[in-house]
């Protein structure tokens, strides 16, 4: 059979998904006669109708096609999950006791294939299916099938609104955006998760963060901040480890440590704030995590030596990494600190850790050297989604503290000026977007809030 288009009816008016001001027919009024383009999400044949939901990108449609010659074309008999189209008819209502997306569907007349997708052991259906485990190989694999689902695209697109959200909240608040290079000759985070790389006849490595390129255009830039990938040669598999990640990241000029955990409170709930203000955003955020509320404000504080006193005196007590209950110093590690976390069930802000656990640049507590002026941020689910702390402001300190950590002066010669040419008060962050975004949608793994996840053992496709 070959289907020709009725030269009778209405030229139809091109349209996308999303477009909701379309004329409805309801049986006796004439609807909109329309084309639309998209791809075959679902297919549906019965007795009477072939149904098909259609996607864009944009929106899901129902299509119906009456059983005839519409249905028995060899196009019609070969549609598959993924088959791209046009599809020609006019827009109805819903009949009553139906339902469908918008509550309308469409009552297709003609349609023109535009990419066939196999029907065969090749067909999507068969390579990724909701009941696998999204994180078995064979799914990693099919990551740009997988990203079809429903569930991944409402991710994606809550990833992109939280990224703008950050965007427009620091533009609101005055921080000037800047682009920090992905190619550095400097370790910020230790070097046990550099990732190297030849440059020329040097060596370089990918970035770790963006904090000491950030300090540096304090004095003619103001607050700043950038969102770029940071790069760590993690050897481990956690849940929220990648190797690649996105890192919003903030420097702040002439602030107290007060200072800068206010302001990062403001910043998330701001962020929060505009997600929810956008109806469409919203629903995405509530099919992914239907109980997620705002946090409430002020965000808990807690100073690294309570969290100590806090696991050993849990019944039975939380322990350390060697089975042994915690002491002040040791690193409270992920196992324990999320134990922590989901108990306290609200957002914390962790403080005051000691210096010998923390990076090089971070200034001592003036009260108690033995700590530094830091913070973490910790989520229920998810644990620590920032971290953050005020700078060393004192040249022979940052100098001192370079020896300390095995670092060569001489490669940091640009940091170091900071502290020679009008030294202040600053602090800054970084934050996670993945793991942000974990926590909000509730996901079990950073992974799933990747467009395509880089870890130990991943770099396709
Ligand atoms: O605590 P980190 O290592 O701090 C820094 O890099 C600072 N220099 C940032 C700054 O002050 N500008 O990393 C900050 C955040 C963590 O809290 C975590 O959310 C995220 O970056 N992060 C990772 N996310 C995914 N995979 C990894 N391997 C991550 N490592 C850190």
């Amino acid at each position: 059979i070959v289907l020709v288009q009725d030269a009778s009816l209405p030229a139809a008016v091109k349209m996308g998904i999303a477009n909701k001001d379309v004329e409805l027919g309801d049986g006796k009024k004439k609807g909109a006669r329309v084309k639309v383009s998209g791809r075959i999400h679902r297919l549906r044949a019965q007795k009477q109708a072939t149904f098909i939901t259609l996607i864009d990108g944009y929106g899901h449609l129902q299509c119906v096609l009456q059983s005839g010659d519409l249905t028995k074309t060899y196009d019609a008999l070969t549609f598959a999950q993924g088959t791209s189209l046009t599809l020609y008819g006019e827009m109805r209502k819903v009949p009553d006791g139906q339902q469908a997306p918008d509550g309308r569907e469409l009552h297709v007349d003609y349609y023109e294939v535009i990419g066939a997708s196999p029907g065969d052991d090749e067909a999507i259906t068969n390579k990724v299916s909701v009941s696998q485990n999204q994180w078995d190989q064979g799914m990693l694999d099919n990551r740009h099938l997988v990203l079809r689902g429903d569930n991944a695209a409402s991710l994606m697109k809550l990833r992109s609104q939280v990224e703008w959200a950050f965007i427009k909240t620091y533009n609101d608040m005055k921080f000037v955006k800047v682009s920090p290079p992905a190619l550095v000759q400097t370790q910020v985070e230790g070097g046990a998760t550099l990732f190297k790389v030849p440059y020329y006849d040097e060596e370089a490595y990918l970035t770790q963060s963006s904090q000491l390129y950030l300090e540096t255009v304090l004095p003619s830039l103001g607050n700043v901040y950038c969102i770029e990938k940071s790069f760590r040669a993690e050897k481990s598999l956690t849940r929220r480890h990648l190797s690649e990640y996105s890192h919003v990241e903030a420097e702040l000029d002439f602030v107290t440590f007060d200072d800068l955990l206010e302001h990062l409170e403001e910043l998330m709930c701001r962020v929060i704030d505009s997600v929810l203000g956008d109806p469409e955003t919203a629903a995405f955020l509530k099919e992914l995590n239907p109980t997620f509320a705002r946090p409430q404000r002020p965000f808990m504080r807690m100073r690294y030596s309570d969290a100590i006193d806090w696991l050993n005196a849990q019944d039975p007590p939380i322990l350390n990494e060697e089975d042994k209950p915690h002491v002040f110093g040791d690193d409270i590690a992920e196992a324990a600190e999320r134990k922590m976390t989901d108990a306290i069930n609200r957002p914390i802000f962790l403080t005051h850790f000691p210096a010998e656990i923390k990076a090089f640049y971070m200034k001592k507590d003036p009260q108690d050297r033995r700590v530094t002026e830091s913070v973490d941020c910790l989520m229920p689910g998810v644990g620590e989604i920032v971290g953050g702390s005020m700078r060393m402001e004192d040249l022979d300190e940052l100098l001192q503290a370079y020896k300390t950590q095995g670092i060569d002066a001489k490669d940091y010669y640009w940091y170091t000026d900071q502290r020679k040419y009008g030294t202040s008060p600053h602090g800054g962050y970084g934050l996670g977007l993945e793991r942000f975004l974990a926590w909000m949608a509730n996901q079990h793994t950073v992974r799933t809030t990747c467009l395509y996840p880089r870890f130990m053992g991943r770099c396709k496709p």
